[in-house]
Formats: structure tokens, sequence, C-alpha cells
């Protein structure tokens, strides 16, 4: 297995234009508000069930997983890393329980980090006590908010945590060793689609895709 892929997973580099849009199939409504597809939805499908195959190895002396999933972005990969998990157990002779959380965060405005974790909602993560946790994100950037997620986390006393991000941003004094299993290292770009909002926009669009300037204007607040 390429362990080095498995940790910073696939590379895009600064000059991806992307694909044009009319190469596929996007809502209409979104067609002045994004540039490109950055990433086809199939292509991070593919990606996703790679990672369901090293969660599964690394998992293998568990009988379960608690999934943690970091709400609003991290939604649509959790439900398609969790079906992913579960047709591999079923195809194989080691199935994984899979019991799935939520917890709810808040750092952005417009297209800017605010700089602080903001937990909505009681923030009692009890239940993780004594489990093997998979934290589930979209997005990990600077690495703040997911370092304060862990050291809160930690204070339930879990057996072991893992955090899984789909895309891992190459910013300075990136913490990319938070993050056990990267779908796709990107730019420092703003990327909208597959559940990723821009103002809670745009995260019924099945690509990610880099919004353009006329779609960060008419959704700006
Ligand atoms: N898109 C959407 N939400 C985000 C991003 C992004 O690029 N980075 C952090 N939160
Ligand atoms: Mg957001």
């Amino acid at each position: 297995m390429d362990s080095a892929g498995m940790k910073k997973g696939i590379v895009l580099k600064d000059d991806w234009p992307g694909y044009s849009l009319d190469l596929f199939t996007y809502p209409e409504h979104y067609h002045e508000d994004i540039e490109s597809v950055y990433i086809p939805h199939g292509i991070i499908m593919n990606r996703v069930e790679r990672l369901a195959h090293y969660i599964m190895d690394d998992f293998a002396d568990n009988n379960n997983i608690m999934v943690l999933c970091v709400l609003k972005g991290g939604y649509k990969f959790c439900a398609d890393l969790v079906e992913f998990i579960k047709v591999l157990g079923r195809n194989s002779n080691k199935y994984l329980e899979t019991r799935v959380e939520f917890i709810r965060l808040k750092s952005y405005l417009n297209d800017q980090s605010t700089e602080q974790l903001q937990i909505i909602g009681s923030g009692d993560l009890s239940f993780l006590r004594g489990k093997s946790v998979l934290i589930v994100e979209a997005i990990v950037d600077t690495g703040k908010t997911m370092k304060a997620l862990l050291k809160h986390v930690e204070t339930f006393e879990p057996k072991m945590v893992k955090v899984a991000g789909l895309l891992v941003k190459r910013v300075p004094n990136m913490a990319e060793s938070l993050t056990d299993y990267v779908g796709f290292e990107i730019p420092n770009h703003f990327v909208v689609g597959y559940a990723l909002d821009y103002n809670e926009y745009f995260r019924d669009l099945n690509h990610l895709c880099v919004i353009s300037k006329t779609g960060k204007m008419k959704y700006k607040v």
C-alpha cells in the first residue's frame, strides 16, 4: 500500500485550473456562480472508497468504530465514507459496526476564518469514552479548528482517535500531521460543493468547485 499517498492524499498543484464547466452537469442556477469544476464528484467518490479501505485496515482490531461527523460541511463525506465502510465489511469477513455521532462547528463568515472554535450545541461527547473514534471533517486548513476539537475530544478519554479530512489545504504552517486520512491536498482556494458552503449556498452541488467573483458577490452577507 502506498502510505505516502495515504498521508498526503492526491496532491492538486497550484496551477491546476479545474475542468471547464461545460464538460460536466451541475445545477443550472449556479452557472454564473462557479468558475470551474475543481474535483468532479466521481473522483471524490472513488477517493472516499480508497480512504474506507485504509480505515478498515487500521481499525481491524476493533469490532466497532465511533464516527464523529463534523457538521455541516462533513455530512456528505461522512455519509459516503460510512457507506463504503459498510459495503467493504459486507464483502469481507471483517465487518466494522459503525455508530455515527455529530458535532456542529462554525468558524467561517464569507470566505474568512473567524479564528475561534464555536461548538454549536452541548459539546458533551461523553459517549466517546473508551471508544475508537474517527473524526470526519470536510476541510482542514490551518488546523486550528482541528487542534481545538482534538483537545476537546481527548478530555472524554477515547481509546483511540483518528482524523479523516477530505481536503487539506496547503497553507503556511499547515498542520498536515493532524489528519490521518487525506482525500486531496489542495492549494489555498475557497471551494464549494459536496456539502461545503459559502454562506450556506452550494451545499447542493455534487462536484467540488471554485466559486466565481459573481458568486462571491451574489451570496455575500
Ligand atoms: N470552502 C467552504 N468552507 C470552508 C472552506 C472552503 O474552502 N475552508 C474552510 N471552510
Ligand atoms: Mg461553512
